[in-house]
């Protein structure tokens, strides 16, 4: 055992028994000393390593060179998990957070960099997969908030939200949807800049001095992603407008529906509607899907585009297919 050696926590529920695992696992024992408990390119059995200890384990270590490794596998076997015809839609919307989660684990402990938005790249391949095939939200969307973590389930929801109204407002293009499920997933990534305090307080909480740092994550967010070189304007341009509103009274620009890219249009929307429906440090009593289309409707009088608020109510009023019989 290496105590020099740097490790990075994966969740436990993160990991799926029964799958190959690729790298060595380990148990935190006590600051700086870790012990091994599964080997790489072995079969993972969980429930093994939950007994290994009487207290429960909510995290595994692994190496911080072995990370990428973990994530590109568990994102691969969501891709996997959602093309399947056996499997239960609950099941997939699980994978995906779980895939994600890979995602917002490296920023946290890696950094926003190439390698984060490529992985971010492919967790939205299989939204794109996961929304064509599942059109119904009530089915995917109590298991999208499957983490504790509020911003990772936030973002997973916001972009699979998105995605749906895209497809909703008869969008064909898959590049297209893409950006729109990509811009959905990072499009607060610009909280990851800001001080761990201040995004757990809600807006109310906040000093007016905070409440304006807050407010600069969408150009905090655009920037980081600027800055990678490689990522399309279109989902810059969601990022740093989705606080905007249809009506002019969002942030940083104060534009208005005109002036707004489209595809921020459908994620300004998508971003408020799960702000309502997802508990989070602005939410501690989310609204069901139906409240929270009236809230944004007759309370706020409809601050987003008509277009894809209508398509917004067409998703979540389809009837969830029932078995006969
Ligand atoms: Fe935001
Ligand atoms: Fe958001």
């Amino acid at each position: 055992m290496d105590t020099a050696e740097v490790y990075m926590p994966i969740a436990i529920d993160e990991l799926v028994s029964g799958t190959l695992n690729p790298v060595d696992l380990f148990i935190r024992l006590s600051e700086g000393k870790f012990i091994q408990v599964a080997k790489a390119n072995t079969t993972l059995d969980l429930s093994q390593i939950k007994n290994y200890k009487t207290k429960s384990i909510e995290y595994l270590y692994v190496r911080k060179d072995d990370f990428s490794r973990i994530s590109a596998q568990s994102i691969q076997l969501a891709g996997m998990m959602i093309q399947r015809n056996d499997v239960a839609p609950e099941k997939k919307a699980t994978y995906l957070t779980k895939a994600s989660s890979s995602v917002f684990k490296r920023m946290d402990h890696i950094g926003l960099d190439l390698e984060m938005y490529h992985n971010a790249q492919q967790v939205t391949e299989a939204v794109i997969t996961l929304v064509e095939t599942q059109s119904q939200f009530a089915v995917l969307f109590g298991n999208l908030a499957s983490s504790n973590d509020h911003l990772l389930n936030h973002s997973v929801g916001v972009s699979v939200l998105s995605a749906m109204i895209g497809v909703e407002l008869g969008f064909q293009k898959k590049a297209t949807l893409e950006k729109l499920a990509l811009g959905g997933l990072l499009h607060d990534i610009g909280l990851k800049t800001l001080p761990s305090g201040l995004i757990k307080k809600s807006l109310i909480e906040m000093t007016n001095d905070e409440a304006q740092l807050y407010e600069t994550h969408p150009y905090r967010g655009a920037k980081v992603l600027l800055g990678l070189g490689s990522v399309p304007d279109d989902v810059i341009a969601i990022v740093y407008e989705h606080h905007e509103n249809a009506i002019g009274q969002g942030y940083p620009q104060r534009i208005r529906d005109v002036k707004m890219h489209p595809l921020a249009k459908i994620v300004a929307l998508a971003d408020q509607f799960i702000s309502l429906t997802l508990i989070g440090p602005n939410c501690p009593n989310p609204k069901s899907a139906r409240e929270a289309l009236l809230f944004i409707e007759s309370t706020l009088g409809l601050p987003f585009n008509k277009d894809a608020f209508r398509a917004l109510k067409r998703v979540i009023e389809k009837e969830p297919q029932r078995k006969a019989g």
